[in-house]
């Protein structure tokens, strides 16, 4: 089992489950800035999508928070601190925002959260936070409920064109788990989705896997999760269903996927099923020799009257079944007149097999090429129309350091904080080197020194390239504040505030 750390610190977590962090892989540092992102390790045989990467990381990670950084290592914003999953760039009124969901995970076995949904725009301003509140929900037994605000999970946050948001959450409840050898009075996590307006909090559509367990019934999910000794506690529900994405078709119906069922649900407006593309027997569907088991992030794409494009994560891992069959995007076309599936196209690398037990993702990117976040293995890789892979970028050990879901998105920030400077002289010589960076600035291009002996009476003594999220520039004086101004086309230029010196490098 895996820890996340942040949750045992606020839960008090037995001593006994905290294994020691392993914080081996390497990360970058900077004098102007407290953050300290993940090196990445890339490596390039073709060309790339434009954008930046987009990702969160936990478990063993060095810093929790989110970050966006480019393909040349070079960190561009960094979140404060917090367990914070599933960070991408969505459109809200038709304006690009950032989204993710900030809280408390809860680690594998169980593998859910508890928490809202933030929306930033451009300047990184917190505008919405898409919240649960009010809903009577129960935590796992061994989690303080008062330790949160709103009961979405991390599993899905994503935005549809009517400025609602598709979200998860998990339920302890109760349920008669005899049909699988559990206990009559016995516990489970149900598995809910909701649709909710952005701006108000409204709750649009609900719907619970356990009000429909007539047509999806707890015995299909046996042979993938065996029950063992779940269910007898609310510490130990049965996690059945886990519920761990959600899109939605044209005509306002839905499509939800189940790691343990190893299925896809259509569900209905009134929240029934309609069908059900379960990924070993095809459920409702002839699956034409395809395979998929524990995917993840079923996506929708060119959808017409009877037929979609549908993209998954496929796990074909987890911790009941692991090591067989590596992990892969897929990309396969539905058709609903014949319910028969037919396989588009797989992306994996044959020269880095990966098998991630949990997590991931795939993300459809200009000119057919597509981006893969692998969840408990910390690499992301990009595959271009031929599903060849082109791009490689690894963030940390295998199963040590996780990341939910990552993304490749152009974006422009235009950060309110103001550019952060440091300052010191290099004792004996003269020299004072001054180090400058801009979290989430993208415009900028150049930057400005001023320096003199006093903060009224600075004069410009450099002016230099931006050179990657801190720049630093050696001035052959010895000054004692130091300020500093970032340039670009189209943009405010950010200036800093005065700082003094320090007196030794
Ligand atoms: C961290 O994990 C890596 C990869 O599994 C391993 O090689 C290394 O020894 C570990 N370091 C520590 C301090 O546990
Ligand atoms: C959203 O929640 C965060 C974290 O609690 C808070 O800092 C922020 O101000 C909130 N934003 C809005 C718009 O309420
Ligand atoms: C959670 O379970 C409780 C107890 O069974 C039930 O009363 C409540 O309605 C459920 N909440 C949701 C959001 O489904
Ligand atoms: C809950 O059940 C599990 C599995 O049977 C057991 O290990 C655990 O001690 C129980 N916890 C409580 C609080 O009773
Ligand atoms: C799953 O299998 C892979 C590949 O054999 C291995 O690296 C990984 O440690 C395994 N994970 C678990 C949770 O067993
Ligand atoms: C796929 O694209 C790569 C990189 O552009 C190229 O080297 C390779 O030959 C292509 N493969 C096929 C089967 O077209
Ligand atoms: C430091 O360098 C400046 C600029 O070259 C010069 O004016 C000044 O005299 C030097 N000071 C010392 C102590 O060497």
């Amino acid at each position: 089992m895996r820890l996340n750390y942040a949750f045992a610190a606020l839960c008090g977590l037995q001593a006994t489950l905290v294994a020691a962090k392993n914080t081996t892989w390497p990360w970058q540092t900077f004098k102007s800035s407290p953050h300290e992102p993940p090196s990445l390790k890339i490596s390039k045989s073709g060309l790339t999508s434009p954008g930046y990467l987009f990702f969160d990381q936990s478990w063993d990670a060095h810093q929790y928070s989110v970050f966006i950084m480019s393909d040349s290592n070079e960190l561009v914003w960094q979140s404060p601190p917090g367990d914070l999953k599933g960070f991408r760039v969505q459109k809200l009124d038709g304006k690009p925002v950032l989204t993710y969901f900030n809280g408390l995970g809860v680690p594998e076995p169980f593998g859910w959260g508890y928490g809202i949904i933030q929306v930033l725009d451009e300047s990184y301003q917190s505008i919405y936070n898409v919240s649960v509140t009010n809903d009577n929900y129960k935590a796992l037994g061994s989690i303080d409920s008062s330790s949160f605000v709103s009961w979405i999970d991390m599993h899905e946050n994503t935005m549809t064109s009517d400025g609602t948001m598709l979200v998860t959450g998990y339920n302890v409840t109760q349920a008669d788990l005899s049909s699988v050898g559990g206990p009559k009075n016995g516990w489970i996590a149900d598995s809910l989705f909701y649709e909710i307006d952005v701006k108000t909090n409204e709750i649009l559509f609900r719907w619970s896997a356990l009000d429909h367990i007539d047509q999806i019934p707890l015995e299909n999910v046996q042979p993938f999760y065996p029950i063992r000794d779940w269910g007898h506690n609310s510490s130990s529900p049965y996690g059945y269903f886990h519920i761990n994405s959600v899109d939605k078709f044209q005509d306002g119906t839905y499509i939800i996927s189940s790691r343990y069922y190893c299925s896809l649900f259509k569900i209905a407006k009134d929240g029934s099923v309609d069908w059900t593309l379960q990924g070993q027997t095809g459920g409702d569907f002839a699956l034409n020799g395809i395979k998929f088991s524990y995917q993840h992030d079923a996506r929708i794409h060119y959808e017409t009257e009877d037929a979609f494009t549908l993209s998954i994560f496929d796990n074909a891992n987890s911790d009941v079944q692991n090591g067989t069959d590596h992990t892969e995007g897929l990309l396969m076309n539905v058709n609903l007149a014949t319910r028969e599936v037919s396989l588009v196209q797989t992306l994996h690398d044959p020269r880095d097999e990966i098998f991630s037990t949990s997590q991931g993702n795939t993300q459809m990117l200009p000119r057919e090429h597509k981006l893969m976040g692998y969840g408990s293995n910390p690499k992301i890789k990009e595959y271009n129309a031929n599903g060849t892979c082109v791009m490689t970028a690894q963030f940390g050990f295998d199963g040590v350091i996780s990341s939910y879901r990552s993304y490749r998105s152009p974006w422009v920030g235009v950060p309110k904080t103001l550019p952060e400077v440091f300052s010191c002289i290099e004792q004996g010589r003269n020299k004072t080197n001054v180090y400058m960076s801009w979290n989430g600035a993208t415009e900028h291009k150049q930057w400005k020194v001023f320096g003199g002996a006093s903060r009224s009476d600075l004069k410009p003594v450099a002016v230099l390239r931006k050179t990657g999220f801190e720049t630093v520039a050696s001035i052959r004086e010895s000054l004692r504040y130091v300020q500093v101004e970032a340039h670009g086309l189209g943009i405010q230029k950010g200036v800093s505030e005065i700082i003094p010196v320090k007196s030794g490098c």
